[in-house]
């Protein structure tokens, strides 16, 4: 990683999260009402749930506090992250809690779906090349070529994520209805520069790329 993108992370805040140390053992045993939508292992069979298995820990946990303060009744429009389908999931949870959660999805393993071969082309060209022209920069600075994100720093894991979760969160950004990215907006900026077409090209992409 350049140094570039490691002081905009600074600036992103995503380093400063104070970190709980999670027990993927405990976990296990906190996660059964997950299972429902995103499967046992984090490996959800519907395709707008996300996969959390292999997904990086940090990642996890921090998205787990956002939806939480996002889900929290009351909460203000724009605070943290809202997923209506998991109002009241997290509310009797603690730090420690979710932090154990995430330690066993993170210990667990993403399966790999498949891309739409008519697809390929243009998502793996937005993937790696980005659009220069445009000041879009390439997805792999961050998520890494084969979609593996970078845990330590908090980027999320992509490849094998299902691409209507993938669509659907691309589009979120692009129009203000996920907003948890921090203060540089990295993937509201990147996301504004992508079309539909786009947007469903790299969403395949990665939903095959491992
Ligand atoms: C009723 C279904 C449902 C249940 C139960 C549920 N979730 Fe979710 N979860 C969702 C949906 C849907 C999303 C994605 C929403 C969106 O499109 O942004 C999500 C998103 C997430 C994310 C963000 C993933 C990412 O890649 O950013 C995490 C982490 C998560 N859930 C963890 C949990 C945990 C832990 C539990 C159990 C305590 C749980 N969920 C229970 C439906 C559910
Ligand atoms: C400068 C770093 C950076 C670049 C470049 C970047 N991303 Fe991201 N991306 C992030 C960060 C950081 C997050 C997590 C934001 C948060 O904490 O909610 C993220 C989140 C995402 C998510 C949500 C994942 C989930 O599980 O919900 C998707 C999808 C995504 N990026 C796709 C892309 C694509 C496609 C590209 C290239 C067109 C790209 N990103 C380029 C840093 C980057």
């Amino acid at each position: 990683m350049n140094k570039v993108l490691v002081s905009l992370l600074l600036t992103l805040g995503l380093t400063g999260l104070s970190h709980a140390a999670g027990d993927a053992t405990a976990g296990q045993s906190k996660v059964a009402v997950c299972g429902a939508c995103h499967g046992a292992d984090g490996n959800s069979a519907a395709p707008n749930f996300p996969k959390l298995a292999g997904q990086g820990e940090r990642y996890l946990l921090k998205q787990l506090m956002d939806i939480k303060a996002g889900t929290a009744a009351g909460a203000a429009p724009g605070v943290g992250r809202k997923v209506v389908q998991m109002t009241g999931q997290l509310d009797s949870l603690s730090e420690q809690d979710l932090a154990d959660i995430s330690a066993y999805f993170a210990s667990q393993t993403m399966s790999v779906g498949a891309a739409d071969p008519a697809l390929v082309e243009r998502g793996a060209a937005l993937f790696r090349g980005g659009k220069l022209e445009e000041g879009m920069p390439s997805c792999i600075g961050c998520h890494s070529p084969d979609g593996a994100g970078n845990a330590i720093a908090g980027f999320p894991k992509l490849g094998g994520q299902h691409a209507t979760y993938v669509a659907k969160q691309l589009t979120d950004f692009r129009e203000g209805n996920r907003t948890n990215d921090g203060d540089t907006m990295i993937m509201r900026g990147i996301a504004e520069k992508l079309s539909n077409k786009d947007i469903e090209a790299v969403s395949s992409y990665i939903q095959g790329l491992h």
